[in-house]
């Protein structure tokens, strides 16, 4: 059964951030870069920014799984990127930075696929502890330590598209 959201970041205020992050983003590649998208969360955020950039770019997508629950680092790539990366700028794009496990694990592998540079963005950025030293490079809201979904972000595979991010009301 469907629970009730409740809006913690506007559509209004989403659109306009994304503008924003990538006006931010082209001014810091001086050459073209290419976008790798995070599946599953990443898409919609993807979609919205990548068309909010003035400067073209090559797109493709990777996907890793996390086993919740588990102890630290039980990550698995499932689908890695198509494009030959090598001697690439990226730029990697993920809904959320929980933990960092999951975007740490993909920028490692980007690099081990030979990118000569990996730069991050997520959307939201959970105000939390965590033991990883990486910060994306770029990101377009902090939030509360709160399970949020929307915008791409998914309990179950639900609320993906919910056009705002919202907290599940109990
Ligand atoms: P990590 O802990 O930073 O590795 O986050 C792993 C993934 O868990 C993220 O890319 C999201 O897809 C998902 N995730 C983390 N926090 C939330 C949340 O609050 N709502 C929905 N998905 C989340
Ligand atoms: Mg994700």
């Amino acid at each position: 059964m469907s629970r009730e959201v409740e809006v913690l970041i506007s559509k209004e205020e989403i659109e306009k951030r994304v503008k924003e992050l990538s006006r931010e983003i082209e001014s810091c590649f001086s050459s073209p870069f290419t976008v790798i998208s995070l599946l599953n969360g990443g898409f919609i955020f993807t979609a919205d920014l990548v068309r909010s950039f003035k400067v073209p770019v090559n797109i493709d997508f990777m996907r890793v799984k996390s086993y919740k629950g588990k102890s630290r680092g039980s990550l698995e790539l499932l689908y890695p990127p198509e494009l030959n990366l090598k001697d690439k700028k990226v730029l990697l794009v993920d809904d959320i930075f929980d933990s960092g496990e999951s975007l740490n694990f993909a920028v490692n592998y980007l690099k081990s696929l030979g990118a000569k540079e990996v730069k991050t963005c997520v959307l939201l950025f959970k105000e939390r502890k965590r033991e990883l030293p990486l910060k994306p490079d770029f990101f377009g809201f902090k939030v509360p330590d709160f399970f949020v979904v929307g915008y791409g972000l998914d309990l179950n595979g639900m609320y993906r598209q919910i056009p705002y991010i919202g907290i599940l009301k109990e």
